[in-house]
């Protein structure tokens, strides 16, 4: 949790879940909870959730909606912006001005809200760089979260991400997902050889032609990447007969079978961008065995449930994956607690995203633990 949750930038909310001034969402990581708030300003912000006064949560409920941040305990008020403004019968010498909330950095980044718990946060620029070109065309800041589904996968969060970095485990497992993603490796990128297959290159020329980036890119330590993929027979979406899921697109794609833009960013989420929706995954460890997976599907803020579209052809792809994907990663933390376990070997064709989850992760790993170690000696 040192080395990584509290240190690295994490995707926490769609910033479309709090698009009124007031608006918040409490976001909980290991010891720490968060509000994200929006200000009167339209500026979503993040703070410690913890008064200035005696330390007690200020924000109780997970979401909800407040003109201004008060304490429970004995009312301190805040400004959505954080300056403590109000606190009763307290001393003439009292300085209102050094007890305004403790803000953590906070990102709005193309319209997914990441914070970073650092004192001082790693370079995040290229990251919001690259997403203001790929999620151009994904209108998420016009979307509203039309679904959002919680689970508890007993499982480590690191077998959840080598699971999700990989399509080895699709045929055996997705029978609904199988219908429209495509489990070659060379399609999606994640082979270790790095070829592509000769559809992605295509899909990806003409969705450039229309300004839509799709070209593999990778962040500068492999922490993040985009591609953008195209689904099988043309599907259009992540639905039972691969036919789009809202008739009111929240994305300007020209065409319907856009695929998918693929993104992960460590050690946090991973997303999936279509032409008529988007579906976003934020993981957060509980405990050494236990990870939280919140799913949230997006659509266009004004489509209509029923009329643009249906609550079930929406998510009942992507609920059957989840739940699937539960199981084997749970099937996996079980079997590994035997003393007898030990790792095998990862197939190259299919595995090299799960390679490449490990080799960032002990990078950034042993970078840490040799930085603690020098700052101890010094
Ligand atoms: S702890 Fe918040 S007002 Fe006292
Ligand atoms: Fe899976």
């Amino acid at each position: 949790m040192d080395h990584i949750w509290y240190r690295e930038w994490l995707f926490t909310i769609p910033s479309c879940e709090i698009p009124k001034a007031g608006d918040y969402v409490v976001y909980t990581v290991g010891v720490y909870s968060v509000v994200i708030v929006r200000g009167d300003d339209g500026k979503v912000r993040a703070f410690h959730n913890s008064c200035r006064h005696r330390g007690s949560v200020l924000c109780k409920t997970k979401k909800g909606t407040n003109p201004k941040l008060v304490c429970p305990y004995h009312q301190w008020t805040y400004e959505l912006d954080g300056p403590l403004i109000w606190a009763r019968d307290m001393e003439a010498d009292f300085d209102v001005t050094k007890h305004g909330l403790k803000a953590v950095h906070c990102r709005n980044i193309s319209g997914l809200i990441y914070i970073c718990l650092a004192g001082e946060a790693p370079d995040i620029e290229p990251f919001v760089a690259t997403s203001a070109r790929y999620l151009a065309p994904h209108d998420l800041e016009n979307s509203k979260v039309a679904f959002e589904s919680t689970i508890v996968e007993e499982g480590n969060w690191k077998l959840v991400w080598e699971n999700n970095r990989e399509c080895y485990h699709c045929a055996g497992n997705h029978p609904a997902l199988c219908r429209t993603f495509p489990e070659d490796p060379h399609a999606v990128g994640n082979s270790r050889d790095g070829v592509l297959a000769s559809t992605q290159n295509a899909h990806v020329a003409r969705c450039e032609a229309v300004g839509a980036p799709g070209a593999r890119v990778e962040g500068p330590h492999g922490e993040w990447c985009f591609v953008r993929t195209p689904l099988l027979r043309a599907a259009e979406s992540y639905t039972m007969d691969g036919k789009v899921a809202v008739t009111k697109p929240n994305s300007t794609l020209p065409f319907k079978d856009a695929g998918s833009l693929l993104k992960y960013s460590y050690p946090a989420s991973w997303n999936h961008f279509l032409s008529d929706c988007s579906i976003v995954f934020r993981l957060t460890p509980i405990s050494p065995t236990e990870t939280e997976l919140t799913t949230k599907w997006l659509v266009h803020k004004d489509a209509v449930e029923g009329r643009d579209y249906d609550l079930t052809r929406l998510t009942e792809v992507w609920v059957a994956t989840n739940a699937e994907d539960r199981e084997v990663v749970e099937n996996n933390q079980r079997g590994i607690r035997t003393p007898a376990y030990e790792p095998g070997r990862y197939s190259d064709i299919h595995e090299g995203g799960v390679i490449q989850f490990v080799n960032w992760y002990a990078s950034v790993l042993s970078g840490a633990i040799a930085a603690s170690n020098q700052a101890a000696a010094e």
